[in-house]
């Protein structure tokens, strides 16, 4: 994994550090049978946008515990989670001990996937490679990964909310901090870690030029009596009035086109 971007390596590490902080919610979601999206535990029943996926080859791209390749498992998919950080892949296997569900884990960045092309039906991520990595690359893999016909679906933090994220410990502001334009990669400064935002304007085009024809974006609003969450970065109040994510379901219909961004 020579070849692993600096933004990468950067994840890798803030994501070993965080590791432990995630095993009481990978045991709280791997014990449940039913998927929910997000820091708001949205059940996947309010939302409706979840594929059936039996028989389905499925790649969970910046899987980090594992939790929703389980659930693809028990609804009868075949996932494979692929996740730069050991602590977190760790994680995983001792929950797919725990639980005697077993699937492949792969130790490699979304960035630069070491699995052939067209092997899946769906590609899927939840705040992993649709955070931390550069859309340009990880996009292009998913496309390259799915066969004709796939589904890639993705949640992400929502746009407005990386708009008002300041660059502190502060929770998100009621006022835009941020440029719309120019909006791609935030370094932040606080612990090293690196995430990527696009506006919707560049997802459209993206996805479109990477051969996707999307069918959802499904802005996530906080359900009344969510259960609290852990990040700081979020309040209760914001979430329930603005998406503080957004969820975005594509199909594949075509072939890429060069879409660099650069
Ligand atoms: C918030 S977790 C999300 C995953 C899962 N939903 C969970 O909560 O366990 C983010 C994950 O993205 C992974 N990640 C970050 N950069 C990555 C990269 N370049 N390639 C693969 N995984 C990456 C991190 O290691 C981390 O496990």
């Amino acid at each position: 994994m020579s070849d692993v971007s600096a933004h990468a390596r950067a994840n890798q590490a803030f994501w070993n550090e965080q590791a432990s902080d995630m095993v009481e919610d990978a045991r709280k979601k791997w014990a449940s049978d039913e998927p929910c999206w997000g820091i708001w535990e949205v059940p996947e029943q309010r939302i409706g946008i979840l594929p059936d996926v039996d028989g389905l080859d499925a790649l969970e791209l910046g899987c980090g515990t594992a939790y929703f390749s389980a659930w693809f498992a028990r609804r009868g998919a075949r996932p494979v989670g692929v996740d730069l950080s050991e602590a977190q892949l760790e994680t995983a296997r001792a929950m797919q001990a725990e639980h005697a569900l077993d699937f492949p884990l792969i130790h490699a960045s979304a960035e630069a996937v070491p699995l052939p092309d067209a092997g899946f039906d769906l590609v899927f991520s939840e705040y992993g490679a649709s955070l931390w990595c550069d859309p340009y690359l990880w996009i292009a893999e998913a496309a390259r990964l799915l066969r004709p016909g796939g589904t890639l679906l993705f949640l992400t933090q929502g746009l407005l909310s990386s708009l008002c994220a300041p660059d502190s410990e502060e929770p998100v502001a009621e006022t835009l901090v941020r440029p719309l334009f120019g909006l791609r990669k935030i370094d932040w400064s606080d612990d090293d870690s690196v995430s990527f935002h696009l506006p919707h304007g560049e997802w459209i085009k993206l996805l479109r030029d990477m051969g996707f024809d999307i069918q959802r974006l499904h802005e996530l609003q906080m359900p009344e009596g969510a259960p609290p969450t852990r990040y700081e970065w979020m309040t209760r109040e914001w979430a329930s009035r603005w998406p503080c994510e957004e969820i975005w379901l594509a199909r594949k219909t075509s072939s890429a086109v060069d879409a660099s961004g650069t």
